[in-house]
């Protein structure tokens, strides 16, 4: 019998996380962008899976990325605060000798491209010290990442020592904690870390799953911690109502509003399906229960295209009775029945 005692390498799943994962493998295996129901359980899951991950860690569900693993997390993290960096005119990254590779190749991979790395050796104890660091800061500085656990030596940092002297320097730090969650309590908030990676098959979870935690207010505060004079309440409002004007209409430009994005969608899922206001704007927010539709059909195109929504299972949580291509709504309990002669109105109201 093999006596298997590498859990730093990587773990067996457990037998939970076979049980939660295998009706989505199984039963419920739709792509979870996709409209229909066996698509919208799929999304479900994961939702339910990153607010159950943010608890972990204390952070908001929409702090959560997933990726393929750690080393994925570790690649992002760093990436994108050096490009952030970059931007500013700062080019200085701190870190340690003894992190994983998925950190020392990005380093390496940075300085090829002209970024200054420093690399702090840590004490006879594996421990690296906060007073280095510190010293190590500078203007020019971006970002720190410094794991929380070493997977060779199982030496754990003093993270929140570190990551309270980059918050008050307003330089962006990053840990890999892929050694850590699921084994040592881990709080973002705590340990004044912006961006967090971790991995699955560290902790009896599957392998290929990760995810990375990124602070919402980094970049933003990172930003906001150039030299100058400090902004009165006043002027950081009026500033982040421009900001976010100028964001929403570009975002509405490129992209076009959710609903018109949803309503795209629907309408190539089912050609034929018209209508003003044709889908009810689709609620992604994350603690929405329930997911509410609405379909215009009209005309025999429109029967044509309730026939194929029918195909694509979207009528199965229908509460609408089909006459003659008209579809009317169930009644209301005043007794009014909702019928539109001109269209065809589905309204899909997912029951969950
Ligand atoms: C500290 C540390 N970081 C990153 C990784 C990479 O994680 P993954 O295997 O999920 O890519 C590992 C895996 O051994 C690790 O121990």
């Amino acid at each position: 019998m093999n006596i298997y005692a590498d859990n730093a390498a990587t773990t067996k799943m457990s037998k939970a996380a076979i049980a939660a994962m295998t009706p989505y493998l199984e039963e419920y295996y739709g792509n979870p962008s996709s409209l229909y129901s066996m698509g919208q359980k799929a999304k479900d899951a994961i939702e339910e899976a990153r607010r159950k991950i943010a608890r972990v860690i204390g952070a908001e569900p929409r702090e959560i990325t997933f990726t393929s693993g750690g080393s994925e997390a570790d690649n992002q993290a760093i990436l994108s605060a050096a490009a952030t960096g970059k931007r500013a005119g700062k080019t200085h990254i701190i870190s340690d000798a003894i992190e994983h590779h998925a950190v020392l190749n990005t380093l390496k991979k940075l300085e090829g491209e002209g970024f200054r790395v420093t690399r702090l050796p840590v004490g006879e104890n594996g421990i690296l010290s906060a007073e280095a660091v510190e010293a190590a800061l500078d203007d020019d500085t971006c970002l720190v990442t410094v794991m929380t656990a070493n997977n060779e030596i199982g030496t754990i940092q003093p993270i929140s020592q570190i990551g309270a002297l980059c918050r008050k320097r307003g330089v962006l730090f990053h840990t890999d904690a892929v050694q850590a969650v699921g084994h040592i309590k881990v709080d973002v908030a705590a340990g004044y870390t912006d961006m967090l990676s971790a991995s699955a098959h560290k902790f009896h979870g599957p392998k290929g799953v990760g995810f990375l935690y990124a602070r919402r207010r980094a970049e933003k505060s990172y930003r906001g911690r150039r030299s100058g004079a400090r902004k009165t309440r006043g002027d950081r409002k009026r500033a982040g109502h421009r900001r976010n004007g100028r964001r929403a209409r570009r975002i509405r430009r490129r992209h076009g509003t959710p609903r018109r994005r949803a309503y795209g969608e629907a309408r190539q899922t089912h050609r034929g399906a018209v209508g003003n206001s044709p889908l009810r704007a689709e609620r992604r927010r994350e603690n929405a229960a329930s997911v509410e539709r609405q379909l215009l059909f009209r005309g025999r195109r429109g029967r044509i295209a309730a026939a194929s929504a029918r195909r694509h299972g979207h009528l199965r949580f229908v509460g609408i009775r089909l006459h003659f291509g008209i579809a009317r709504s169930e009644p209301r309990p005043s007794g009014d029945r909702q019928t539109s002669r001109r269209r065809t109105r589905l309204a899909a109201a997912d029951p969950r």
